[in-house]
């Protein structure tokens, strides 16, 4: 007894020893003092990204990148790993995107991180994209936030607003955790999705709002151990897998969240042509309200975007193994569960559990299925067509 609580104390003093150790060297970068100016107008870009290499190659410590209150405008930067110490970008105060079409044409970033490891964004203050004046000008145009090549990262505590395009990307990441943020733009703003997640895993998005003008979360290909948790959706296109073409996207859980006002709710989305083998599976939709939904449950596999669906091509992805339980609310169409799956490879193993979803106008929902099987559990309204 005495030796083990000696070493379990040994290990606690050592622990604190090393956490002090990993404080002690992290030194804080504020901004205001090396260059920055809070006006709104002057490009604080070449200070970010000094003080970032400063910081990411000099320290083994790593290092804080504070912006305090004030407006800070940033043009489009890349902030490069890898670095030799954990660290943080804390944003108290405003950063502006630039507000100039022309320059934002074809940028694909306005921050962009990469290879970073042991990251954390956070500190209260807003990303704004300044989108408005873009929207509509150009399909290229910048994400706010990109993370490319990150592994264990946090961004929290953060609200972005009106990006010109997606908010947040995370591409070929690991171990990424996503809370407490607000993401908000307007329903009709053309391409301002919140998240999209694609070529990572180990990504949790938690206890976060998200209002905006095309999908709330898309996960695409190869993307898998995902968690969405407690996510308020709407305005907004719903949380989406897809829409893809290949590869495959699997264990995913979106749990626990909301969507209000949405043209989707929960969506698996793959094309018909062109189309390549890939596949979907062990995806959980549960606990989920859906308030004046568009089209609450759907699975489409028949999406054509370039020349519409000819009935002769279809999509190469399997579907498997999706359950859905414990969805609830209100349907904005008549079909509130929709499965329309692909002739060569039917969906299988579809789960319905305890589904109560009603016609908004009146009158009873439906479903409807195509190339699909499954069994329902519990109360089905609609009537289950599995
Ligand atoms: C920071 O380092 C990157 C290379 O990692 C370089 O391209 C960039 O110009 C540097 N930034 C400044 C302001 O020197
Ligand atoms: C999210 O941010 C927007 C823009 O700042 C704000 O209007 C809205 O109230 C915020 N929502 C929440 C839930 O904090
Ligand atoms: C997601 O949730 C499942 C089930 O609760 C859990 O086993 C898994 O570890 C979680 N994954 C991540 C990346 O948080
Ligand atoms: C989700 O909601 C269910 C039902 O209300 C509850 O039992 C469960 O603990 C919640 N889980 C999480 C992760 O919030
Ligand atoms: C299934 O998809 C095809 C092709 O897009 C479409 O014509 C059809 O209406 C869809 N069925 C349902 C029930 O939505
Ligand atoms: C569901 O209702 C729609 C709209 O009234 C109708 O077009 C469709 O045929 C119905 N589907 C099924 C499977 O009953």
């Amino acid at each position: 007894m005495v030796s083990t609580s000696a070493i379990q104390c040994a290990c606690l003093v050592l622990l604190l020893v090393t956490i002090n150790k990993v404080q002690a060297q992290s030194k804080v970068y504020n901004v205001l003092e090396h260059g920055a100016v809070a006006d709104g107008k002057f490009d604080n870009s070449k200070v970010l990204s000094e003080v970032w290499n400063q910081s990411c190659h000099q320290n083994t410590g790593g290092g804080v990148i504070l912006f305090p209150q004030g407006t800070f405008m940033v043009a489009p930067v890349v902030l490069q790993g890898h670095c030799k110490g954990p660290m943080e970008l804390q944003v108290q105060g405003t950063l502006q995107a630039p507000v100039d079409v022309q320059s934002s044409v074809g940028v694909d970033h306005w921050i962009s991180f990469r290879y970073v490891e042991h990251f954390v964004i956070h500190g209260g203050g807003l990303l704004d994209g300044r989108g408005a004046s873009a929207w509509g000008k150009s399909k290229a145009l910048p994400t706010t936030l990109r993370l490319d090549f990150v592994s264990h990262a946090s961004i929290r505590q953060i609200t972005f607003l009106n990006s010109k395009n997606t908010h947040i990307k995370i591409f070929t990441c690991s171990v990424v955790v996503i809370s407490n943020i607000n993401i908000s733009a307007p329903g009709d703003s053309p391409n301002t999705d919140g998240i999209k997640v694609s070529n990572s895993k180990y990504i949790q998005i938690l206890d976060s709002v998200i209002s905006v003008g095309d999908d709330c979360i898309a996960c695409l290909p190869n993307s898998k151990n995902i968690n969405i948790t407690r996510v308020h959706c709407g305005p907004g296109h719903g949380f989406s897998i897809g829409s893809i073409s290949r590869g495959a996207v699997t264990n995913l859980n979106i749990r626990n969240s909301s969507l209000v006002g949405t043209q989707n709710g929960v969506r698996i989305k793959t094309k018909a042509y062109p189309s390549q083998p890939g596949n979907v599976a062990y995806i959980t939709f549960e606990h989920i309200e859906m308030d004046n939904v568009g089209n609450p449950i759907i699975i489409d596999q028949n999406y054509c975007p370039d020349h519409g669906c000819s009935g002769k091509e279809s999509s190469q992805v399997q579907i498997k193994n999706v359950k859905f339980n414990n969805i609830w609310g209100t349907s904005r169409t008549k079909t509130a569960v929709n499965f329309n799956c692909s002739q060569s490879k039917p969906c299988h193993e579809i789960e319905l559990r305890d589904i109560d979803l009603n016609y908004r106008d009146g009158g009873p929902a439906n479903s409807s299925c195509s190339y699909v099987d499954g069994k329902a559990y519990g109360k089905q309204n609609p009537p289950s067509c599995l």
